[in-house]
């Protein structure tokens, strides 16, 4: 099973159609984590996954003042942000636990500032960034469900 990829993008397109890949083979109770720097194009991966998963609402953008955005689709999208949260607490207020490994696929940006609250079965996609239009997606899956997504959006 494989368990780790490196996958290249030169532009914010190429990134969305990476997400767009993987948003296809997604089934409900799959995690998504989304790791990489301010501006490394995580949610321009997720805006890819929406398309995947046939999201026809409103755009995906940053939840700003909202954690959590739901999106129908083929399945629900759980497009969740954990920038500004500070206590995990909060997390708890949210329901989090339950838009992980429930009806619908989650997507969480910024999971790794509260890696405690991480599921061991997740995809785990840190993107670097590389150059200006430039990014290095690191994969890594946790888990046997993960690692079956992964071999097949890479394959
Ligand atoms: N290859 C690329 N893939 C993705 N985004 C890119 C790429 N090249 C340039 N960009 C630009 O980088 C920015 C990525 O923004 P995006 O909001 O997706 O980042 P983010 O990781 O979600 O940041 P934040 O942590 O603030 O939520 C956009 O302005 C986009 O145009
Ligand atoms: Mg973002």
């Amino acid at each position: 099973m494989t368990s780790a990829a490196t996958l290249e993008s030169d532009s914010p397109a190429a990134t969305q159609t990476l997400g767009e890949r993987l948003g296809r083979l997604l089934e409900a109770g799959d995690v998504v984590a989304l790791l990489g720097d301010l501006g490394a194009g995580k949610t321009a991966f997720v805006q890819g996954v929406a398309r995947g998963l046939d999201v026809t609402s409103a755009r995906v953008a940053s939840p700003t003042f909202t954690i959590v955005n739901e999106h129908p689709g083929r399945v629900p999208l759980y497009h969740i942000d954990l920038y500004r949260l500070v206590h995990a607490d909060e997390l708890f207020e949210l329901g989090f636990q339950e838009y992980l490994g429930g009806d619908g696929v989650a997507v969480v940006e910024w999971f790794d500032r509260f890696p405690d609250e991480q599921p061991a079965e997740r995809l785990e996609i840190r993107i670097e960034i590389t150059g200006e239009q430039s990014r290095r997606l690191r994969a890594t899956a946790h888990g046997a469900r993960a690692a079956a997504r992964l071999e097949r959006w890479i394959g």
